[in-house]
């Protein structure tokens, strides 16, 4: 197991897990490109990625536009001379049931969780296979298990599963990997951020351990350096993602009494 490091460029790097991560790639003095919208969140993460050890370079863009994305490839470039992990860490939850799924947010959401982590990557794929580099796409327990009120979500999860798996196998020949990480629900500003149709956001699952964003920085860092294609970052994720596949009776039954809960 070689220690990945070079330049890392992080979306959502201006708080909760994306910056986890960053600081966790500053601690072994990698240069980490740092993205998001808010700009002033963006510069503390700076200071904090220099204390850390790291080089950083801020680029502010909102990964939805493409002229943004094409400046955070472009500049990264530009400025470190390398690209060797891309994360796609940027997005945002929706808490509402399917059959109320407002279809202009659906396309919202999707052009954040899935149009662009899978543009940035075309977008750096050439200097990624110059550097033999690692993708890394933030999944979720929503990427293969759809709870309720999660519908929306998991949707967009699901098809950055999908891609994510395509490419992993696409891209073998030219040395550049893929890595999913699948964490359960983390104690960031997620639940805040999202969109929460009806008034509420969604139940809690039976049995979920709240893990913090900088044990997902470490589990992913440790991920990428072990060259995994995949990692559930707890047992909770593990046994989610084992029911779904093994057992999806068992999985629609918990599901059903979420359901009701959500309802009462
Ligand atoms: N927290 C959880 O329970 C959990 C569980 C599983 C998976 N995840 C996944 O982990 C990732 C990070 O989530 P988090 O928990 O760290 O949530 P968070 O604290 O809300 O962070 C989301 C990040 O995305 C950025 N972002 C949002 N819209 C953007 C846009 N249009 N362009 C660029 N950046 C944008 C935000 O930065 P700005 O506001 O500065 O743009 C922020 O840094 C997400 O993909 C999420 O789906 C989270």
């Amino acid at each position: 197991m070689s220690a990945v490091s070079g330049t890392v460029v992080v979306t959502g790097a201006s708080s909760g897990i994306g910056r986890a991560l960053a600081r966790a790639w500053a601690r072994r003095g990698s240069t980490l490109v740092l993205s998001g919208r808010d700009q002033v969140s963006l510069a503390r993460v700076a200071r904090e990625v220099e204390g850390d050890g790291g080089k950083a370079v801020v680029i502010a863009a909102d990964v939805t536009r493409e002229e943004d994305r094409k400046r955070l490839i472009e500049g990264a470039l530009a400025r470190t001379g390398r690209l060797d992990v891309l994360v796609n860490n940027a997005g945002r939850g929706y808490y509402g049931s399917a059959a109320g799924i407002d279809l202009g947010e659906l396309e919202a959401l999707f052009a954040l969780n899935v149009f662009a982590p899978l543009r940035l990557v075309q977008l750096g794929l050439d200097a990624l296979t110059r550097s033999g580099g690692t993708i890394v796409m933030l999944s979720s327990v929503a990427g293969v298990v759809a709870a309720p009120r999660m519908g929306a979500y998991a949707a967009s999860k699901f098809a950055l599963e999908a891609l994510s798996m395509a490419l992993r196998a696409e891209l073998v020949g030219a040395g550049v990997r893929v890595v999913v990480v699948r964490p359960g629900p983390v104690a960031t500003r997620f639940r805040e951020n999202s969109i929460s149709r009806e008034g509420r956001a969604g139940v809690r699952p039976p049995g979920a351990r709240v893990q913090t964003a900088e044990e997902v920085a470490a589990q992913t860092v440790r991920a990428v350096d072990a060259r995994r294609a995949v990692v559930e970052t707890t047992a909770f994720a593990r046994a989610a993602s084992a029911t779904a596949r093994m057992a999806p009776g068992a999985m629609r039954w918990i599901s059903a009494v979420m359901a009701a809960r959500a309802r009462s």
